[in-house]
């Protein structure tokens, strides 16, 4: 099977036509095995790059030539120059996320390659922990913590890391997707009041919890205890929050964001934090992965994960079968679900 005579928008192939043995996968990381089973059952040649770390580069470049189907993580940037590198053979990539913001989406088209990614799978994992870091930030449990392991705790005390109520809190939900709606869920179940901001309404959001509409970021952030950041990584969302938007926020806000670290510019906020004007951030993902803004991590008002949104045994594995069912598919010459380009 050639990559030109399988690809869906070209001469497809019948519907049942099997996978060839021929077609090869680079899966861009070491998986467990029942995550690669599809793959293998489906007769695809697998090239595993054995490691848990991105892979050099160069590597990834010369991996990619030949391949049928790719199957890339979050730090695996696919541009034209790794399109190039695989070749025309690459039908399809697949990433093991839902933000695509890594992988050049026109010049996948331009070469008619398809790209699938893992929506609904990680939803609930990630509002969950979106939840976890503003009830760890506004509850102060990691100086709580290293207040009890340093040895230095003398009792309770009546002024000792007080925090912040999360029940009649006014929390914006800055993008009410997916994600956005399940985390507005459960802040809700916490008794806050919910507002959001988005490029439409979300009016089952509304209906189902009672969130308000905000058509204005600016007026919204200026209303907010808390921010949680939802929204995928454009051009149109890089720096949203600005030095100049940070200080819109009411001196003491909250800050959480599991979203995608560019968001917000990790310098203005190290300022709003040192200064007092923020009361607190709690971040899972950062502007320079894996670097983090060293200003962060000297600040004891800040919860810093290393990107766990998704990180449980169940999302991971249902994540899998996306990834595996969509490369199945293209490969049989069959549109699937999850497909972003
Ligand atoms: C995680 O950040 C993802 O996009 O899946």
């Amino acid at each position: 099977m050639t990559g030109a005579a399988a690809r869906p928008d070209r001469a497809a192939p019948p519907h049942d036509a099997p996978a060839a043995g021929a077609a090869r996968v680079l899966v861009t990381r070491a998986l467990p095995e029942a995550w690669l089973g599809p793959l293998r059952e489906a007769g695809l040649t697998l090239d595993v790059i054995d490691q848990h770390e991105a892979p050099p580069r160069a590597e990834l470049l010369a991996r990619a030539r030949g391949a049928t189907a790719v199957w890339v993580m979050l730090g695996d940037r696919v541009d034209a120059e790794l399109l190039d590198a695989a070749g025309p053979e690459l039908q399809v990539v697949a990433t093991f996320s839902v933000g695509v913001d890594h992988i050049d989406l026109p010049a996948c088209r331009e070469r008619g390659v398809l790209v699938a990614n893992t929506p609904e799978a990680l939803t609930e994992a990630t509002a969950d922990l979106a939840m976890a870091l503003l009830l760890a930030l506004s509850r102060r449990l990691a100086e709580g913590e290293a207040l009890l392991r340093s040895g230095g705790w003398q009792g309770w005390g009546p002024q000792q890391l007080l925090g912040f109520d999360i029940a009649g809190a006014r929390v914006l939900v800055v993008g009410p997707g997916r994600i956005g709606s399940a985390f507005a869920r459960r802040v809700r179940a916490f008794d806050a009041q919910v507002h959001y901001v988005g490029r439409r309404r979300n009016l089952s959001l509304e209906d189902a919890i009672g969130a308000r509409y905000e058509p204005d970021l600016d007026a919204a952030l200026a209303r907010s205890d808390v921010v949680s950041l939802h929204a995928p990584l454009t051009d149109e969302t890089r720096h949203l929050l600005d030095a100049r938007r940070l200080r819109l926020l009411p001196t003491g806000a909250l800050l959480v964001n599991t979203a995608r670290g560019p968001l917000i510019d990790e310098a203005a906020l190290v300022a709003a934090l040192r200064d007092g004007h923020l009361g607190g951030a709690a971040l899972d993902v950062y502007e320079r992965e894996p670097e983090v803004h060293p200003g962060l991590l000297t600040l004891p008002n800040v919860v810093l994960l290393p990107h766990l949104g998704s990180a449980t045994h169940g999302t991971r594995a249902r994540m899998a079968t996306l990834v595996t069912d969509a490369i199945t598919a293209v490969l049989r010459g069959e549109r699937t679900a999850n497909l972003v380009a």
